[in-house]
């Protein structure tokens, strides 16, 4: 009988704890930590707090304090690698590969080269590796793209057109987006970088990585949807004039010409979301998708990169690492 895999939930916020739930009712997972660092959680059962049974796992407030080794830790605590980063030194020196929906680790190499390589370093030492996943970064904008490429000769480039509706998902989103505030605040939050979507900028590096496309050439922009008239969203009631959400784009360029294009939109009353993914090429193919639910999306992701984890090597991997058959440009070439 396989032994099942010991997970610590670090982090347990609103995905946290439905990740919580979710491994609570698997047999092959066996949940032996809860980390948070929020005063009111710790001391908690973590099942209840979960919404599942009380399995007699207290929320800790570190990993020195669960006082258990395992296998697999799940961090859903940030976006920012600066905020996690010390916590996966931590996970990975007490012996736990680390598998996190933190959207910046899904590419760390992009914004953070340094952390990026003392994350690898810490983590090949340890020999465990981590990982930075979810739907997005970590499947509908890149993962899925190197799905497709499986079954695409020589891609020449890839555009991507993701459609959400921010009143379908959980109130964190809703306020990355700036549900409900004015033009003015949201033009001063775009100056701080404290409004918008965390991982576009990493998923476009994702995709050009995959395909041997230089990263260098990366242009974002954001821009407010406003309420044309008053409107309600998830139980709020939201002026016209008022922001609705975002759109948000990436586009990475090789000699000016575009390689990778990501449109994001988000905003509460979004008419008919979808991710539409097309590989352009000789056979160019577009495949549209209905129906991802980002949030249930993510901790299924979650879940099930759980078993792929004690099989990858050691060291700081990403989705490229994960994904199934996909082009693999480099050995076409
Ligand atoms: N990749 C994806 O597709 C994807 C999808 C969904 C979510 N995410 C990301 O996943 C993260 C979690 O989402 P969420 O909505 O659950 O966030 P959340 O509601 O803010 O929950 C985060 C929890 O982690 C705790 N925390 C913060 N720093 C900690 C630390 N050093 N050690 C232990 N616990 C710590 C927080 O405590 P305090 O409140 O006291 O700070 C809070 O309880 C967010 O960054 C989100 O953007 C990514």
């Amino acid at each position: 009988v396989t032994q099942p895999i010991r997970v610590a939930v670090v982090g347990l916020g609103s995905i946290g704890r439905a990740v919580y739930r979710t491994l609570a009712a698997r047999q092959w997972v066996q949940i032996v930590a809860a980390v948070d660092v929020d005063p009111t959680l710790i001391g908690r059962d973590a099942g209840e707090l979960a919404g599942a049974d009380a399995g007699g796992v207290p929320v800790v407030a570190s990993f020195g304090e669960a006082g258990t080794g395992g296998d697999v830790a799940i961090v859903c605590t940030g976006s920012r690698l600066e905020a996690v980063a010390p916590l996966l030194g931590e996970a990975v020196a007490a012996g736990w590969h680390v598998l996190s929906t933190c959207e910046e680790l899904a590419f760390p190499w992009l914004r953070h080269r340094e952390a990026a390589a003392a994350i690898d370093d810490a983590a090949r030492a340890a020999g465990r590796c981590v990982l930075g996943t979810g739907v997005n970064p970590g499947f509908a904008m890149d993962a899925a793209v190197l799905h497709l490429s499986a079954v695409v000769d020589r891609v020449t480039a890839v555009e991507v057109e993701r459609v959400v509706d921010v009143a379908t998902r959980r109130e964190a989103l809703r306020s990355k987006v700036g549900l409900g505030i004015s033009a003015t605040e949201f033009a001063q939050r775009a100056a701080a970088g404290s409004i918008g979507h965390v991982g576009l900028a990493e998923s476009a590096a994702l995709v050009a990585t995959a395909f041997s496309w230089p990263t260098v050439d990366l242009d974002e922009s954001l821009e407010p949807v406003f309420a044309d008239a008053e409107i309600e969203v998830a139980g709020r009631r939201i002026g016209p004039g008022a922001v609705l959400g975002i759109r948000q784009t990436a586009t990475i360029r090789e000699d000016g010409e575009p390689r990778v294009v990501l449109r994001l939109t988000m905003y509460g009353g979004a008419a008919d979301p979808h991710d539409t993914v097309t590989l352009h090429g000789p056979s160019p193919i577009t495949q549209r998708i209905t129906g991802i639910d980002g949030d249930a999306a993510t901790i299924t992701v979650v879940v099930n990169t759980i078993p792929v984890m004690v099989t990858l090597p050691p060291g700081l991997v990403t989705v490229l690492d994960v994904a199934a058959v996909r082009a693999r440009h480099g050995l076409i070439e």
